[in-house]
């Protein structure tokens, strides 16, 4: 398997679980997707920060439907671990109301669910025309709550990945592969 580096001294080569070209080849056709199922629409890109940075700006590259973008922050409790605790919070709002148009909430990973039907659900009291969701990676088996993506990258297992977006204590985000966190890494 390939691996990368990091430019920090106390990690080691990292194994590359997906690479910058077979993102960028997977994102080329959720964004086809996307293109032909809003055809003729205008869309609100919605980000989920800080993850999701880098998947939405590739993706909306991909997307040739009239679309802007919004931002969004949530804050999960026990972040920067491997486990969720149940208890999401909204750290900033959105900035334009939502009522009445076609949201696509892009997100880099849906793991237990929490995140994403706590967003849903926010998101839905304010009416908008169609709801959907792009998720990058998807982890099936620790779903907590019921909810799937309209848009999947990969259906991953229960891995810990970092890179592209995903962190580890805020680290790693800037990796421009996905690789996996070594199991003893600090
Ligand atoms: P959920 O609410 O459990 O679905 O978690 C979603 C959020 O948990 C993601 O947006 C990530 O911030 C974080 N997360 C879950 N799994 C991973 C992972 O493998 N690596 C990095 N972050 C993760």
């Amino acid at each position: 398997m390939a691996t990368t580096t990091y430019p920090s001294p106390d990690t080691k080569a990292l194994e590359v679980l997906y690479t910058r070209d077979q993102i960028a080849e997977r994102i080329r056709e959720m964004g086809e997707q996307i293109s032909k199922d809003l055809a003729g629409e205008k869309l609100v890109m919605v980000g989920v920060l800080k993850g999701a940075a880098p998947f939405l700006a590739d993706l909306a590259r991909t997307i040739t439907v009239d679309a802007t973008f919004d931002f969004v922050a949530v804050k999960s409790y026990a972040k920067g671990s491997r486990t969720s605790s149940g208890a999401v919070k909204l750290i900033k709002d959105l900035d334009e109301p939502i009522e009445g148009k076609n949201v696509l909430i892009v997100e880099d990973i849906l793991d237990t669910g929490l995140t994403l039907a706590y967003l849903r659900k926010l998101f839905l009291a304010h009416h908008p025309k169609t709801l959907r969701i792009a998720a990058l990676l998807d982890k099936p088996s620790r779903r907590i709550e019921q909810i799937e993506a309209d848009y999947v990258g990969f259906a991953i297992p229960n891995l810990f990945v970092i890179g592209f977006g995903m962190d580890y204590s805020e680290r790693y985000r800037n990796l421009p592969d996905i690789c996996l966190m070594p199991p003893d890494a600090v």
